[in-house]
């Protein structure tokens, strides 16, 4: 078991602001499993990704990360969590625009101690990956939109995390794209990556192992 979930509760604000968001959720996913999230807008789907990839943190319940119970105490500890284990990927792709294609695609091995040749190996690599080699020295402004999502693709990817969260990740593709970059997250579920992906798309969720339902803060799936 990769992730278990039990009975989580989070909250936003308080008083005349306060937002159930999540309402005592309960999930398991298992080792290699691709799963689609559901539900309609203002659900919980993003808050839930969130407290999973360790952006967020939870109020009440617990959450175990194979198998070790995940306390979050400060930023910091969420930080390193998110960084070793984590790879994210969101709708508007969240590229840093005065950065360049390869110092974006850097950013999370800037966590570690490597040395620059190094780093620059694997950026390169996981650049002709995504078939992006020649972008490295462009700025996000400079590519399309298929081509910023494969650049975020390959910084989720750059420390090899075990678990990939991708939050509407084709939300902001035109077609053509969109099968692109689901071909691209396919490829990663074949080679054993645990992928977890909130979803719109009734095609996109049929291509995943199993679809959760998200209503007011709760699993209706079942
Ligand atoms: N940082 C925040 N502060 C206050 N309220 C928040 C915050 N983040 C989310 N919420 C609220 O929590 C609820 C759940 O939001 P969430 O983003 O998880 O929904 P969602 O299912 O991802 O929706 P969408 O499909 O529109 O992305 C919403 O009512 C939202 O307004
Ligand atoms: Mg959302």
């Amino acid at each position: 078991m990769l992730i278990e979930l039990n009975d989580i509760y989070k909250n936003y604000g308080q008083g005349d602001n306060l937002v159930r968001a999540l309402r005592g959720i309960s999930l398991q996913v298992e080792d290699g499993e691709m799963v689609a999230v559901m539900g309609k807008s203002g659900s919980g789907k993003s808050t839930l990704l969130n407290i999973i990839g360790g952006l967020d943190a939870f109020d009440q319940g617990e959450y175990y990360y194979s198998g070790q119970k995940v306390v979050f105490k400060n930023q910091e500890q969420m930080a390193r969590f998110r960084h070793n284990k984590i790879g994210f990927i969101i709708q508007n792709f969240a590229l840093i625009e005065h950065k360049t294609v390869f110092d974006n695609v850097a950013l999370p091995l800037r966590y570690n101690r490597l040395s620059r040749k190094v780093i620059e190996t694997k950026v390169m690599q996981e650049l002709s990956n995504m078939g992006l080699q020649d972008k490295a020295k462009r700025y996000p402004y400079q590519l399309s939109g298929g081509q910023c999502q494969r650049v975020a693709i390959a910084r989720a990817l750059i420390n090899e995390p075990d678990l990939i969260l991708a939050d509407e990740p084709t939300g902001a593709l035109d077609s053509n794209t969109e099968e692109e970059v689901i071909n691209i997250l396919l490829d990663f579920n074949r080679q054993g990556k645990t992928m977890i992906i909130v979803t719109h798309d009734r095609n996109i969720a049929a291509m995943c192992n199993r679809t959760i339902n998200i209503l007011d803060g709760k699993d209706v799936s079942a």
